[in-house]
């Protein structure tokens, strides 16, 4: 059983996933809006823009729903989301992995610690599904992967209590984003830089050029708006075709640049303001 009283400690992303931001904070910075009342992500994966401002009002969405429901449990339950990652913790061996793999839990708060614990014990932290929508990715190669980490999860909780959570579509966000005083942040899976780039990581909710466009058509109806608005993307012409209108920022970022995910280099990438 661990001890209610956590210590204190900022927080952070507590998923690996495919397009942290985190490494590119120092870069972003300038660029945030000063001012702003209510903050959205409607792609938030590992959310490390979120954790870095922690703002006092948020809305967080995203379309897959096993990831949102990992936030809702840890905002709202963490202390059994905890205890349960305990037991994986104590289980864990690749027997135990497959196991798990191939057993979606019964609770909400179940499959939350499952989801983490797969996300930290498979191959790359990567989120891939087959075509029965079962994750398939396999182990990975760690040899005591951090499995469970208390201070963290409360500290997380504790800065998810004053967010909205919840399923939904990018552009969703023209429901609820009115206001001068609203700031969004997109980062959508990144349009391919090459045809042989195309990015595997999240099967399901695969991202096509003709989403990109709407997804465009989303920002500039919300800029139009007044609006803050800030975009992540890859570095091409697609996309600075498609946000010749808006401030196009580059960004530099070191990240997997072919099939070989340990072998990284660098690589531009585009940061899209409204303001
Ligand atoms: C690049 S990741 C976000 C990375 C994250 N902001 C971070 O810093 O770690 C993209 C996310 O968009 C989600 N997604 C894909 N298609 C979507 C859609 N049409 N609407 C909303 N979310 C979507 C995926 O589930 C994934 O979590």
């Amino acid at each position: 059983m661990f001890a209610l009283v956590s210590q204190h400690i900022p927080p952070r992303p507590f998923l690996k996933w495919a397009g942290g931001k985190a490494q590119l904070i120092q870069q972003y910075q300038s660029h945030f809006p000063q001012r702003y009342k209510t903050y959205y992500e409607p792609f938030l994966g590992g959310g490390a823009i979120f954790f870095h401002l922690s703002p006092t009002q948020a809305m967080l969405t995203d379309i897959n729903p096993e990831l949102v429901n990992v936030y809702r449990c840890v905002k709202e339950s963490v202390e059994a989301v905890i205890a349960r990652l305990e037991v994986h913790h104590r289980s864990h061996n690749p027997d135990y992995y497959y196991e798990m793999r191939s057993t979606p839990g019964k609770t909400q708060v179940e499959k939350a610690a499952r989801f983490i614990y797969l996300n930290k014990t498979c191959f790359n932290g990567l989120y891939r599904e087959n075509s029965k929508g079962e994750f398939n990715v396999p182990i990975g190669r760690y040899k005591s992967p951090r499995i469970c980490n208390p201070d963290l999860l409360y500290a997380v909780s504790q800065t998810l209590k004053h967010t909205e959570i919840q399923v939904a579509s990018f552009d969703a966000v023209l429901n609820y984003a009115t206001d001068p005083q609203d700031f969004v942040y997109f980062d959508p899976p990144y349009h391919p830089i090459s045809l042989t780039s195309s990015f595997t990581g999240y099967s399901r909710y695969s991202f096509h050029a003709q989403d990109q466009i709407r997804l465009r058509d989303t920002f500039a109806e919300l800029a139009q708006r007044g609006v803050q608005v800030m975009l992540s993307n890859s570095d091409c012409e697609f996309v600075r075709d498609l946000y010749q209108d808006f401030n196009i920022y580059t960004i530099s970022a070191s990240r997997a640049i072919n099939s070989n995910a340990q072998k990284r280099g660098k690589i531009s990438e585009v940061l899209v303001t409204s303001y």
